[in-house]
């Protein structure tokens, strides 16, 4: 390719513009054992292979999900796992022309010189986040950007700037530029190709305990003015994860960041925001399995509607 050397140039093109396509997002269930644990003990649960393997199984061999559903980011474990019926997981996706992904990361470790920060790659508003925090952060992510695009895998990047904390939504603003700038600065600096990145930030909110909460058209608002400011219209798809915030709440956000037209694909990568219902739907039942599925539906197209700037509550 013109772009940039290495073989895989046209694939990471095609498989990030199927990824942002029209109308679908992504359904994060890339929770590691222990997270995942963490989500079965809601419904009482007990943490097993059995277990875990019975609710990815729910999950992504939803009838329909691909019409809404374009890419999955898998667990290690769940890039191996079969169904009951001992199909591959994977196979289930790319049925539905879902395409699966996979966490790379290995979980946080503390990040020695900061503000009892951690590595990698959550950005703590709370916390700072210090000028140290940011810059590994966002080193980190250029570095393993390119790695995936040597290797032909579409990197999401991702620095988690956490909604804790009781600060405006401008203090939130002032941290997303920052992080933003450095991080591309360095996927610059690492040749990284950007039609060939997704990104997965969080929206721009006022910290979770914040006294008042924004609008959707608030939040729309000072979202986009982040990404116009930071991000290259070079960058196929804006993948925001939900970060807690309520499966309403994202859906109407991210409607409203679809009034008008963007740059880039603004869509979704929610684990929780597309999987809360699901779970207590489901609680663990055999015969609630279909209306697991269908709430899993139903969030899906909310998003879908959203993405294309058509919801409706
Ligand atoms: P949430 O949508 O639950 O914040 O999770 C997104 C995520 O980062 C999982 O990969």
């Amino acid at each position: 390719s013109v772009i940039r050397a290495g073989s895989y140039s046209d694939e990471l093109v095609k498989t990030a513009k199927t990824i942002a396509s029209p109308g679908r997002g992504i359904l994060a269930i890339d929770e590691s054992n222990a997270t995942c644990g963490k989500r079965l003990a809601s419904i009482g649960l007990d943490n097993t292979e059995g277990n875990r393997q019975a609710y990815r199984q729910l999950l992504l061999t939803t009838p329909g999900l691909g019409q809404y559903i374009s890419g999955a980011i898998l667990f290690e474990e769940t890039l191996y796992q079969s169904t009951t019926d001992g199909k591959k997981m994977v196979d289930c996706l790319r049925e539905q022309n879902i395409v699966p992904g996979i966490k790379v990361d290995k979980g946080l470790v503390p990040l020695p010189g900061s503000n009892n920060e951690s590595w990698r790659t959550v950005v703590s508003i709370t916390c700072g986040p210090s000028a140290l925090a940011v810059k590994e952060a966002a080193w980190g992510l250029a570095r393993y950007a390119a790695i995936s695009q040597d290797n032909g895998l579409v990197p999401i990047v991702e620095p988690e700037i956490l909604l804790d904390g009781d600060h405006p939504i401008e203090r939130t603003l002032e941290v997303a530029e920052q992080v933003w700038a450095e991080v591309f600065h360095y996927l610059a600096e690492n040749n990284v190709m950007f039609e060939g990145i997704l990104l997965k930030p969080s929206m721009v909110t006022p910290g979770a305990d914040h006294k008042e909460k924004a609008s959707p058209e608030t939040v729309a608002k000072y979202t986009l003015t982040m990404l116009r400011r930071r991000v290259p219209p070079a960058v196929p798809g804006i993948m925001f994860l939900s970060g807690g915030q309520s499966e309403m709440e994202v859906t109407l956000n991210l409607h409203a960041m679809n009034q008008s037209p963007n740059p880039w694909h603004v869509s979704f990568s929610y684990a929780r925001a597309l999987q809360n219902s699901v779970l207590k739907t489901w609680q663990g039942r055999p015969e609630n399995i279909e209306a697991g599925q269908k709430a899993l539906l139903a969030r899906a197209k909310a998003n879908s509607l959203a993405q294309l700037g058509k919801y409706s509550a």
